[in-house]
């Protein structure tokens, strides 16, 4: 079936989608996206993502459009429409449309309401190729846990690690790890995970919580601590965490390879346990 989208009420495909140009959205990135997985025509954890949706969208003051259950209700519909099995949604709420471009808020917003589905052959997991990684200066803003659409931060750094011919980039502030690009970043050392706490330097990942509740309920240990770029090179294994790449192992850091080069045992076991909840929750 094709893709779909819905934008402020209306279905069509997303290539027919219009927004006006003084959409805040479009100005000035003024708004807030999820990404969600969809397995089995049902989106994945969904209720993590509409709260998620909620801090964010207060955090940048806009009041949430829609209820959890309206949300969801657009969110099945979307996924019936659009026949797909296994899929990404993408919800954007923005400010909305204003009567002129100007810094202040508008009085009144009417916030602009998009969600769309599209194919997610990654998650179909046929091959794992550990990804390449460099490390880069995290020069992003001090709102990271913040999940705005004005990536362009995200997308300078993602392409310059491109580049240089890695797939992606661990970022470092003051000689500490955040997060990759649009993923958490997972350590091992000596049989213990640990991933940097949540601040306001890194977007709190969904799947980076599920890792940890998986990890920890199943008695393997694992810390939120700090992580300096020398912890890094040292570690036993290093994987990524998303709801696009749920969990992915690292082989190559700034052109060394990495373990074994083809992902650590405490990855695979977390894996394994990730690919099983997934069964029993969808
Ligand atoms: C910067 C950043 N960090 C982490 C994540 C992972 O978050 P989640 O697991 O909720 O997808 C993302 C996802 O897009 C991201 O953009």
């Amino acid at each position: 079936m094709p893709p779909i989208s819905y934008l402020n009420g209306t279905w069509q495909p997303p290539e027919e989608a219009r927004v006006p140009i003084l959409d805040r959205g479009f100005l000035f990135g003024d708004g807030i996206y999820e990404v969600i997985p969809v397995y089995n025509s049902q989106a994945f954890t969904l209720p993590r993502h509409l709260t998620r949706l909620n801090h964010c969208l207060k955090e940048i003051g806009i009041a949430n459009p829609m209820t959890d259950a309206a949300w969801e209700a657009i969110v099945n519909e979307a996924i019936a429409r659009s026949g797909e099995i296994t899929a990404f949604i993408y919800l954007q709420v923005t400010r909305g449309v204003v009567a002129k471009r100007d810094h202040q808020y508008p009085k009144n917003p009417a916030p602009t309401v998009l969600v769309m589905v599209y194919e997610a052959p990654i998650l179909e997991r046929r091959e794992i190729v550990p990804l390449k990684m460099i490390t880069l200066d995290d020069f992003r803003w001090a709102r990271g846990h913040i999940k705005t659409v004005s990536l362009i931060a995200a997308g300078m750094l993602k392409n310059e690690a491109l580049a240089r011919g890695a797939d992606d980039a661990i970022l470092v502030k003051d000689g500490r790890i955040t997060e990759a690009t649009s993923s958490n970043v997972f350590i091992a050392k000596k049989g213990v995970l640990a991933t940097p706490p949540k601040s306001n330097r890194l977007l709190h990942g969904i799947t980076r919580d599920l890792v940890l509740e998986l990890a920890r309920g199943h008695g393997l240990p694992a810390e939120e601590r700090e992580i300096t770029t020398e912890q890094l090179a040292d570690a036993d294994e290093i994987f990524i965490s998303s709801s696009g790449y749920e969990t992915w192992p690292v082989g190559v850091l700034n052109g060394q390879v990495f373990g074994s080069g083809e992902g650590g045992r405490l990855w695979r076991q977390l894996d394994r346990l990730f690919q099983r909840f997934k069964s029993e929750r969808n």
